[in-house]
């Protein structure tokens, strides 16, 4: 699969490249450049979602189908993105498309349960083996605040401990180093990092309640919770961390967590909002370590706004309202007909065979990327696990958050718009992500597109 260099020699500066790329990409988008415009006009930054922003603009998607989407200059592109990992089955699944279409005419969401809801729920506590009980409710964001909540309302604790550069959605106390500079003195030295607020308008004294840690250091954690621990209400983690850059925890260190938060009486939680996706139990199946309470959301809404927590009944009865001083969780659209019944659809198709498809396919594209960049005598490196994928151009190495915030972003941005010329919707992160929607030739096709996007960016990419 060597990467093919056409006879003439580019001698074009890493600058002149990344003019001619966004020149071309201009050139193919004319109309998302209209609509941006007109985005811009009347919602800042031209749309509600920050992590979808890219320079110069990003594409406005009109439509997809399987595991393809189509902008609105009519051009196609293989869909490696899945609505950041959250469409399991790409778009406009049979299944899920007759579940939904069959609900609609009669109604979308009461002010009471329903059945999908139980179905729903049924389904998350057959798969997960730690999870006894669930509620739902609309966001990854939302389920992290209520899994957070009932930890502290278990424990009478306040303090939370997470790994730096974890992402659990933007609630004020998980916004805290997301994605500090490793660089700047305030985040603290690599074995000691400090909390530093992720986004302005968080409360300056967060970070008294959110402790923070680098994933994979269990001298680390095993000090701070020797200092802290009796204070410490959770640990929460990604035994995948997605936005980290997909990075697979060490089993031992899981463990190591799982033992500290018994010896000091906090719970542990998994936020599994992506890597449930990974295994049919969530990937918490692979590494055989139970928490107390584990957050869902994307895959398990069918495409439909979703988020759920649960885990051991004794944590999770503190929301039964029929048990004194019960614990307030509510939302209007909280388990509405039209989600539970998508997410339920999705999950049922969403078998253990389809599971280990679709991470097969995952390996293959780690490996297809791999090799290019191998052939390309580019430096970088493959992360994931199962049907997840992330490059990292300009490192070597990538075990934690730290490793990952060292990658060239700037390469990253011009291999992102250079595989979207390409024909291939990747993160601008480069994140990737597999769908039951794809097969091997489909992998092939996303391969070429990257072999083609590394060729066209040569001299930007090894200078
Ligand atoms: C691990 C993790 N937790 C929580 C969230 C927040 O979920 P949502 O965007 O649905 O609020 C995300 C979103 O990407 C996530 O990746």
């Amino acid at each position: 699969m060597a990467v093919q260099i056409s006879s003439m020699v580019d001698s074009r500066t890493r600058a002149e490249i990344e003019a001619d790329v966004i020149a071309d990409y201009r050139a193919a988008s004319p109309r998302s450049a209209a609509l941006h415009e007109a985005a811009r006009r009347v919602m800042p930054g031209g749309d509600t979602r920050t992590v979808a922003f890219h320079a110069p603009y990003p594409l406005s998607i009109a439509e997809g189908c399987g595991c393809r989407i189509q902008d609105a200059d009519g051009r196609t592109y293989i869909d490696l993105l899945n609505n950041y990992t959250s469409l399991i089955h790409g778009h406009g699944h049979p299944a899920i498309v007759a579940a939904v279409t069959a609900h609609l005419p009669h109604g979308t969401a009461f002010p009471a349960p329903n059945e999908a809801q139980t179905r729903l729920a049924e389904i998350l506590v057959d798969r997960v083996a730690s999870v006894d009980m669930v509620r739902f409710c609309n966001s990854g964001t939302e389920a992290v605040m209520n899994a957070l909540r009932a930890a502290r309302a278990f424990t009478g604790r306040d303090v939370i401990v997470k790994m730096e550069g974890g992402y659990h959605g933007t609630y004020d106390d998980v916004e805290v180093s997301v994605h500090p500079d490793p660089l700047d003195p305030l985040s603290g030295p690599d074995h000691a990092p400090r909390g530093v607020l992720g986004t302005r308008g968080v409360p300056a004294n967060t970070v008294e309640n959110v402790l923070v840690t680098p994933v994979n250091d269990v001298e680390t954690v095993e000090r701070l919770m020797r200092e802290r621990g009796d204070d410490v209400a959770a640990i929460i983690i990604e035994p995948v961390m997605g936005a980290a850059g997909m990075l697979p925890a060490d089993h031992a260190f899981l463990e190591a967590l799982r033992g500290l938060t018994l010896e000091h009486g906090a719970l542990l939680i998994f936020d599994e909002v992506m890597s449930f996706r990974l295994e049919p139990g969530g990937v918490q199946e692979h590494y055989r370590v139970r928490p107390d309470l584990t957050t869902f959301a994307k895959i398990i809404g069918g495409g439909f706004p979703v988020g759920g927590f649960g885990g051991r009944a004794a944590v999770m009865e503190q929301f039964d309202p029929l048990r004194p001083a019960p614990l307030w969780q509510s939302g209007t659209f909280n388990g509405n007909l039209i989600t539970m019944a998508a997410g339920v659809a999705a999950m049922d198709a969403y078998t253990p065979g389809e599971v280990a498809r679709i991470n097969g396919l995952g390996e293959q594209l780690r490996a297809g990327l791999r090799e290019l960049l191998a052939d390309a005598g580019v430096r970088g490196t493959v992360t994931g696990y199962g049907s997840f994928a992330s490059v990292h151009l300009g490192v070597d190495k990538v075990r934690s958050y730290r490793d990952a915030a060292r990658s060239d972003k700037g390469l990253a941005r011009l291999m992102h718009l250079s595989l979207l010329l390409e024909g291939v919707f990747a993160a601008p992160r480069l994140m990737m992500c597999t769908s039951t929607a794809m097969d091997e030739a489909v992998i092939d096709e996303a391969l070429g597109g990257f072999r083609r996007a590394l060729a066209g960016t040569l001299p930007a990419m090894t200078g």
